[in-house]
């Protein structure tokens, strides 16, 4: 067979003509992402965000526990390609109702219907999350677990403090796990990057100082937020 890019001088992009992008890493862990070797971080799957779908977290332990599901049905045809399977997801967390981390949980059940014959998943998000999200996950034959704020929540095994960070939504909330000073933050925390309030979903300002006060009385060493790279002992100033 002839090579066709024989004798062929690399070509120049076309002016005007957008750049590459880099190829997505896909799932990943923590660990992986950290390049520790720290137990903690193997138990965690990672999915950077791309596009309209937002950075999304598996907790590995005797069944699977999503952290913002993200918006594109493709990345669980990814997740069971590598060997999990769809009865495996138990419980779904929204940091907020925002369709780019929510809408995910409605693509895993459009999806994967007969995960409801073994008890589905329990859907679990503020209470002031959009009544929608709570009455399409009972349509579909899955629960909903309201929380506000202050409840200690099991997922996979590993136990976190639901913290009510509003401000971004009405409905913001930051999960923390103590014993590796470690927090999932949704968009209230973005490293390089704050997220304004949106206010047609109850976001305000004076509120996003009250959340971020509340993150600020935690030791905090690991963001793992809904944007950009997770950072394992991100430094700065903690002070406002
Ligand atoms: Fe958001």
């Amino acid at each position: 067979m002839t090579d066709r890019t024989e004798g062929q001088e690399p070509q120049e992009p076309l002016e005007g003509a957008p750049p590459e992008e880099p190829l997505h890493p896909g799932w990943q862990t923590l660990a992986q992402v950290f390049q520790s070797t720290e137990p903690f971080f193997e138990k965690f799957l990672y999915l950077l965000g791309y596009d309209y779908s937002c950075n999304v977290y598996v907790i590995k332990g005797d069944y699977l526990s999503v952290v913002d599901p993200g918006n594109d049905y493709t990345m669980f045809m990814d997740l069971f390609r590598i060997g999990y399977k769809p009865t495996e997801i138990k419980k779904i967390v929204l940091t907020h109702g925002h369709r780019d981390h929510a809408m995910g949980a409605f693509e895993f059940i459009r999806s994967y219907p007969s995960i409801t014959q073994t008890g589905g998943f329990e859907l679990i998000l503020h209470q002031e999350s959009p009544e929608v999200l709570k009455k399409t996950v009972t349509d579909f034959g899955c629960r909903y677990k309201e929380v506000r704020g202050g409840e200690i929540i099991e997922l996979s095994g590993l136990e976190w403090e639901v913290i009510y960070t509003p401000g971004h939504t009405i409905d913001g909330i930051t999960l923390y796990h103590a014993p590796s000073k470690t927090a999932i933050t949704g968009d209230t925390v973005l490293p390089h990057a704050m997220a304004g309030p949106d206010q047609k979903a109850g976001g305000r300002l004076d509120h996003y100082l009250f959340g971020v006060k509340a993150l600020l009385k935690k030791d905090i060493a690991h963001v793992l937020p809904g944007y950009f790279a997770a950072k394992k002992n991100w430094p700065g100033n903690r002070k406002i």
